[in-house]
């Protein structure tokens, strides 16, 4: 993909400007109303409105607080490339936040506040660009649903996406191991004997997506280059074009080769208390997206970040990131992987 030099790309502050911002803060502390939130001015030339804390670098800022308060205050047209996976409707609730995408009431719910931020992310991205959704399809349950079925969480994304005015760009289907899922789930619909039993409750494993949605508008930085790095998990041989040879794997519409146990909480050295995942995208899908569609020193925003996944991955390859987590524990842990990113980036830029 295209060279670029790895700058202070975000905006400097003179000392000057750190001391009237510290002093800001200290102002703002002083008047922090009850539910603990802080109105914190921003490094990365974004003006942030209502946060519970920030933390930013030359290459990142971190924001801790919901995605839709955060995301409206980005300028228009300053996000080059989105990745991300969100919370898949009330799947896994991740805090009792009200804020909380994962603590919907009910998949409606779950939409209303989504939609708000599909909108946003439409504003805040560079015409002509992309933005990449990690989701799966989702199984009903007795208990929640009456039945059990299957519910279209990926086709709702994309209607959600087009009627935000979204062109929805590009699809593929990533592998899932249904022995995995199986044991995971232990869901009635996977299991062997059930299938001896009666084949009509059987069903196949659930595959993730990455759905890709690109904004109307010609893109005034193109993405270009040829391929020469792989990232899966299978060794990868080369017929004598390289470039042609990745460029084949990567189109591909099924990615049957991403190491699914390639996750950010077994790659960086982690501390005892920090919190695992309940879901952490795996970083050779997002590496993918990134190589595919972002050049270096983009500007490249997860509104979920999670432990930071998308983050690491977008500083190691000399992006630019902004990313958002609710979650407290989460956020301290992607500040922790993305100081990290910035450590090895500046290893590799010595050699
Ligand atoms: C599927 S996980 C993302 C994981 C991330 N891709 C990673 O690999 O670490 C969804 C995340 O969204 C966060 N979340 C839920 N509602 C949010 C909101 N309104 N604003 C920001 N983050 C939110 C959850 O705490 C959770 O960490």
């Amino acid at each position: 993909m295209a060279k670029a030099k790895t700058t202070a790309v975000i905006k400097e502050q003179s000392p000057s400007d750190e001391q009237s911002a510290a002093k800001r803060i200290a102002r703002q502390r002083k008047n922090k109303p009850e539910n603990g939130e802080v109105t914190i001015p921003v490094s990365a030339g974004i003006s942030v409105g209502k946060v519970f804390n920030q933390q930013s670098s030359d290459l990142w800022s971190l924001y801790h607080g919901d995605c839709c308060e955060v995301v409206v205050e980005l300028p228009g047209n300053s996000i080059d490339y989105s990745v991300f996976s969100p919370p898949f409707a009330s799947l896994y609730t991740y805090s009792d936040s009200e804020r909380d995408m994962g603590n919907s009431k009910d998949y409606e719910e779950f939409f209303g506040h989504f939609r708000f931020l599909v909108e946003q992310l439409l504003r805040v991205t560079a015409s002509g660009r992309l933005c990449s959704v990690h989701c799966m399809n989702l199984p009903t349950t007795i208990q929640h649903h009456g039945e059990i079925g299957l519910q279209d969480f990926r086709g709702d994304i994309i209607r959600a996406f087009k009627e935000a005015g979204w062109i929805y760009h590009s699809e593929v289907c990533i592998w899932k191991n249904p022995v995995t899922a199986m044991q995971r789930t232990k869901a009635l619909g996977l299991l062997h004997k059930q299938m001896v039993k009666d084949s009509t409750r059987s069903r196949q494993g659930i595959p993730d997506y990455v759905c890709t949605f690109r904004k109307r508008g010609n893109n005034t930085k193109p993405v270009e280059g040829k391929l020469s790095r792989w990232i899966g998990d299978e060794s990868f041989v080369s017929e004598g074009n390289l470039s042609i040879d990745l460029w084949q794997k990567y189109a591909s519409p099924v990615w049957g080769d991403i190491n699914a146990s390639r996750t950010l909480q077994y790659t960086t050295a982690r501390g005892e208390n920090d919190e695992r995942h309940i879901a952490p995208l795996q970083l050779d899908v997002i590496e993918r997206c990134l190589l595919l569609w972002s050049n270096e020193e983009d500007i490249v925003l997860s509104p979920f970040a999670g432990i930071g996944s998308e983050g690491y991955c977008a500083v190691r390859m000399k992006r630019r990131f902004v990313g958002v987590e609710l979650k407290e524990s989460y956020w301290n842990t992607a500040v922790k992987n993305l100081q990290v990113a910035e450590a090895e980036l500046a290893q590799v830029m010595l050699f």
